[in-house]
């Protein structure tokens, strides 16, 4: 089915320069950019985005990472584009994500593990509606 995923380059990999390495793995496989831009995360946004590691000890300085410096916000359109992109982004830890995913290939950090990208079409909707402005999601050929 026709999905469409919301993916997050966090700072590290603004910081890293890794910006174009990471959206080039996007466009090579095939996935479609329906949106894009940068914007620094409001950390309203953010407590949002991570409420369901609010209760986890990591989290004050999490929304405090991700808003540091602007990160890119990218809606990626294809069939089956949230697990496709979930498999491109690797587990978490970027130690033990596997090697040819861009955690695994790109970080040694279980924190600063370069992209964000939606759980579930559930989450891919609201992550979607929660970056993006009307207008800011595009349909084309
Ligand atoms: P992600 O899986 O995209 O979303 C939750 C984020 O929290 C995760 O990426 C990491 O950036 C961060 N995170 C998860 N576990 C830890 C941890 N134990 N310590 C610090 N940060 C973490």
């Amino acid at each position: 089915m026709m999905e469409r995923t919301c993916a997050i380059l966090k700072p590290d990999a603004v910081n890293r320069g890794l910006v174009g390495e990471v959206i080039r793995r996007f466009e090579n496989k095939g996935l479609k950019i329906v949106g894009m831009k940068m914007e620094r995360l409001e950390t309203k946004k953010l407590e949002e985005h991570y409420a369901h590691h609010k209760d986890k000890p990591f989290f004050k300085g999490l929304v405090k990472y991700m808003a540091s410096i602007p990160c890119i916000v990218i809606a990626l359109e294809g069939v089956e584009a949230v697990e496709v992109v979930r498999r491109m982004v690797g587990a978490t830890s970027g130690r033990k994500a596997d090697m040819g995913s861009i955690r695994g290939d790109y970080s040694m950090s279980h924190q600063q593990n370069l992209i964000h990208a939606s759980g579930s079409r559930e989450e891919a909707e609201k992550e979607l509606k929660r970056f993006f402005k009307d207008g800011e999601l595009h349909n084309y050929p």
